[in-house]
């Protein structure tokens, strides 16, 4: 069990007014709980992966903007609602490509705005409402993934994942092992390569833990050996989650799924992606469209090793690329398998 919170990663403590995370950071060495309420600590949670996975990113936007409007203090409506939206403004500016994160924020201010005639306290009440709602359907939206996703997966397959877009990345299921773990409570034996994931390491630290946990058999790799597995016909599927879906399916990942999707086109392996239709944005029309993050070159230079593993003033490092449509075999939603190709 990776927690108490009931084989949750994330929770709303609605008596104490927290949000409840797993310090995904300090992980596999440490399980640490953090109750955060102030919008700053959950900026800044966000921003440095303490919670993290686009999914579990929306979920614990929808807490955060709960929690903070419990606590504003202006009994003044117009002014109550300028301060939740500064605090929506503020949080959505903690990553830039998790659609998840944009979608939960709007739909907690659009719940806010539906029943403005109400009093603040009322207003709060139905945010905590929305935000309780918001987690329950992410965990019901992930095992949905998880049951068509798990039909392509025969018994003894062998599955490459890149990242982590488990259950530490939602709620419970995740999105891209969803079908594993629905695979594996079908009695089937699945097989999981998981790329380190340079340069956080979200697979080696993060996947591994949690399949681990599971008792998933696993293995993981260095990144570049991907090309070698699917050359000896070891992998039977790629499967990985999005941070962002554009109108034309073009989908946006932690950096190096594109070359997992070149090179699964290369072997004949199918490539999925698996993703709730709150990371599709329909303001996308193609993944040019998408912003990718760029975050520090310190991340590649040290942050995982005792000293620096390359030379300072290194200083291109962007979180993510996208993978052109034309790559992906299928995307796995709640709905179903959308095949882009048939
Ligand atoms: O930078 P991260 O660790 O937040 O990147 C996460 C990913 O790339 C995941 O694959 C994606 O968010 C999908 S999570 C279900």
């Amino acid at each position: 069990m990776i927690t108490d919170l009931n084989g949750a990663t994330l929770a709303f403590d609605r008596t104490d007014n927290h949000l409840v995370i797993l310090d995904q950071t300090l992980l596999p060495k440490e399980v640490k709980l953090l109750h955060l309420s102030v919008p700053d600590e959950i900026f800044e949670a966000i921003s440095v992966l303490r919670v993290r996975g686009a999914p579990a990113i929306g979920v614990a936007a929808a807490i955060a903007m709960a929690v903070c409007a419990k606590n504003i203090k202006m009994q003044d409506k117009q002014e109550y609602f300028t301060r939740l939206e500064s605090i929506k403004e503020y949080l959505a500016s903690s990553r830039p490509t998790a659609q998840n994160l944009f979608w939960a924020l709007e739909r907690m201010m659009a719940t806010a705005r539906q029943v403005e005639y109400l009093s603040i306290s009322q207003i709060n009440e139905r945010l905590a409402d929305e935000a309780e709602l918001v987690l329950n359907e992410d965990i019901a939206v992930c095992r949905r993934i998880g049951g068509h996703g798990a039909m392509l997966l025969g018994d003894g397959a062998c599955v490459l994942t890149h990242c982590n877009a488990g259950r530490l990345a939602a709620v419970k299921y995740g999105t891209a092992l969803a079908p594993v773990y629905v695979a594996a409570e079908q009695g089937k034996k699945i097989h999981v390569y998981v790329d380190e994931t340079r340069p956080l390491l979200q697979g080696a630290r993060l996947t591994a833990y949690e399949l681990a946990d599971a008792g998933i058999k696993t293995t993981v790799i260095c990144d570049n050996m991907a090309g070698s597995l699917m050359a000896a016909g070891k992998v039977d599927a790629v499967i990985t989650g999005a941070d962002r879906i554009a109108k034309n399916f073009d989908a946006a990942n932690k950096i190096g799924t594109l070359q997992l999707a070149v090179m699964a086109k290369h072997f004949g392996v199918p490539f999925y992606i698996a993703a709730p239709k709150s990371t599709f944005d329909p303001d996308c029309a193609s993944g040019n469209d998408i912003v990718i993050e760029m975050r520090s070159g310190s991340e590649i230079a040290g942050v995982w090793r005792e000293s620096a593993a390359v030379p300072p003033d290194f200083d291109y490092n962007p979180a993510f690329d996208v993978t052109p449509a034309a790559l992906i075999s299928a995307i796995i939603t709640e709905e179903g398998v959308h095949y882009l190709h048939e």
